[in-house]
């Protein structure tokens, strides 16, 4: 196969940042993707409505030109221990939220203003179950008792089994899955409850992070796992079960954030998002299903139309920028300095 044709993709989970951080990597996803979930994890977090539309509004502004009418923000807002049922409502109402981001307090970049209990938000989530907006969930426990390779295993047993249980109508997407045990979880689930799987933690296990020195640019939360974990996510990913679909995570630091004694979480791989799940998808000689799991599965599930327009990638080998420009830094790309396969026509 020379060449793949597929629907126009959408990324279900992104970062993207504000400001000149955002004008510097907006572009990278807008030119493959035609939508995308947006994190809410500024500083300060988006979690009122009005705080989403205004940054609705300076993504949209800082669109590149070619791009104004080919890109859709898709919306977010970051859930609290106050957020409030009517804030849900006023968010079902606004008709641009397309989900409401659990993070645990704590669990990661900018979540400190995250959920310390969810049995706080319970009537916040009754809102949600009823007004059908789906819950964005980032899995994992933030006990230090837990080691952090248990993190997102424990969250399931702990938080998620029984928030299924209690909210059966709620719909759920379990972010960026790393574990045998996380896919296990969704194949088990009812409809209601899908993932959304990382290119890098379908190309990376745990080694990436450690093997010749340590490699910053390989850290996120969460951390790669091991081998049998990586080859459990390329089996759901590539599986063409609906349950399964893209989020990248792109989540970009400048470089002196990341090369640092305390190094930031997150891989930057906007630059190159759907020629690394390519990559990864023909590791396994699954290109067939690349279309379903990048442009169909979780437009179904978000209940939105599927794109019309399509993109082709072509295979061809080409060489990743050592670093991109990042608002006066630079932000060091997945796989810089190395060669791609895939390219975009
Ligand atoms: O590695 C990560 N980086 N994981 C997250 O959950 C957040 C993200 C970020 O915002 O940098
Ligand atoms: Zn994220």
């Amino acid at each position: 196969m020379n060449t793949l044709t597929i629907t126009r993709p959408d990324d279900w989970h992104l970062h993207l940042r504000d400001g000149e951080q955002l004008h510097a990597v907006l572009p990278h996803t807008a030119k493959q993707f035609a939508r995308a979930i947006v994190m809410p994890n500024l500083k300060p977090p988006v979690v009122t409505v009005d705080m989403a539309l205004a940054y609705r509004n300076r993504i949209l502004a800082a669109l590149p030109v070619d791009c104004k009418t080919s890109f859709e923000p898709l919306m977010t807002l970051y859930l609290t221990d106050n957020t409030s049922p009517a804030e849900i409502e006023r968010a079902r109402e606004s008709g641009v939220i397309q989900g409401i981001k659990l993070y645990p307090a704590g669990a990661t970049t900018n979540s400190d203003a995250g959920v310390t209990d969810l049995s706080k938000c319970h009537a916040t989530l009754e809102a949600m179950q009823k007004l059908d907006l789906p819950l964005l969930v980032h899995g994992e426990v933030t006990d230090p008792d837990i080691d952090v390779f248990d993190r997102e295993k424990v969250f399931i047993d702990r938080i998620l089994a029984p928030l299924a249980y209690r909210f059966p109508a709620l719909r759920i997407v379990f972010e960026h899955i790393t574990t045998r045990d996380a896919v296990q979880f969704i194949d088990q689930s009812s409809q209601q409850i899908a993932a959304t799987i990382t290119a890098h933690h379908l190309l990376l296990n745990r080694n990436a992070i450690l093997q010749g020195g340590i490699q910053p640019h390989h850290y996120c939360m969460p951390v790669l796992k091991r081998e049998i974990h990586r080859q459990a996510l390329l089996k759901a990913a590539t599986s063409g079960n609906p349950k399964f679909f893209l989020g990248t995570d792109s989540a970009p630091h400048a470089r002196s954030a990341k090369e640092n004694a305390c190094g930031c979480a997150g891989v930057f791989t906007a630059h190159a998002a759907i020629e690394l799940y390519a990559s990864a998808f023909e590791q396994v000689n699954a290109l067939e299903n690349l279309e379903a799991f990048a442009s169909f599965h979780g437009a179904d599930f978000y209940r939105l139309p599927r794109n019309q327009n399509s993109i082709t990638l072509k295979k061809e080998n080409w060489l990743v920028p050592m670093f991109y420009e990042f608002a006066g830094e630079n932000l060091v790309p997945l796989s810089a300095g190395t060669i791609i396969p895939w390219r975009i026509a």
